[in-house]
């Protein structure tokens, strides 16, 4: 019988440093990462090409349910998202995906399918995974569930250096008001909120750099 797979969770708000976080942490351990947030954005991407309506559920189901989204491990230990297989890593970062993804995010319909996706991938493969319903809704077994957090301002300047690193041209307050809507979104949805799983431990990754935080948790997995 085949070894079972390690599950570890990682939720928490937008720019706490999950993703960055889960992927180290998965370099370390030698195992998988999954982002679940990436497909989310990716069936946002195919809506928004296809042109159809995002907030109508069922058209959106039916788009998803002919739709394959996979992760490809990068030579380099990153990790690249394809859309029906073509790659579409960049594409799922611009701000239009990223103000339009809680469509997708609402919708029950959409919940079930993506969900199920990623509960057969952790069959598959030891990993960690980073999201905000991963350690209540996607993996309740896993094996170490974490909830990753940071002060708002604190994520706010994160994730206008990594904007600023993409050259991408943005303002603070627009991006300050657009992630305290995200978080409300995230926070407030009736289907997989963005919800601390009874067992998970809280890190807080405030004025931590990646590798401290990783240690930080790999303190817990021995
Ligand atoms: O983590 P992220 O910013 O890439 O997530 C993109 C969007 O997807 C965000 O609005 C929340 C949503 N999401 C979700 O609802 N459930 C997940 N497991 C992961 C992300």
């Amino acid at each position: 019988m085949a070894a079972k797979c390690l599950i570890i969770t990682l939720d928490g708000p937008a720019g706490a440093g999950k993703s960055t976080v889960a992927q180290a942490l998965a370099k370390r351990l030698g195992i998988s990462y999954l982002d679940t947030g990436a497909m989310y954005r990716a069936l946002t991407l195919k809506g928004l090409r296809a042109g159809i309506d995002l907030a109508d559920e069922n058209a959106l189901a039916a788009l998803a349910r002919h739709t394959r989204i996979d992760f490809k491990e990068m030579p380099d230990g990153t990790l690249n998202v394809t859309l029906d297989g073509v790659d579409v890593s960049r594409q799922i970062r611009t701000l239009e995906v990223t103000n339009n993804t809680f469509y997708a995010a609402r919708a029950p319909k959409i919940r079930k399918i993506l969900v199920a996706r990623q509960r057969q991938i952790g069959l598959r493969r030891s990993l960690v995974g980073d999201g905000r319903d991963l350690g209540t809704v996607v993996f309740p077994k896993a094996d170490h569930k974490f909830y990753v957090d940071a002060d708002f301002e604190e994520r706010v300047q994160r994730r206008l250096r990594d904007l600023k690193g993409a050259h991408k041209t943005v303002d603070k307050a627009r991006l300050r008001a657009d992630m305290k809507e995200r978080d409300r979104k995230d926070l407030s949805r009736s289907v997989g909120p963005l919800k601390k799983a009874k067992d998970a431990i809280v890190i807080d990754s405030s004025g931590l750099t990646v590798e401290t935080t990783v240690d930080k948790i790999m303190r817990y997995l021995s």
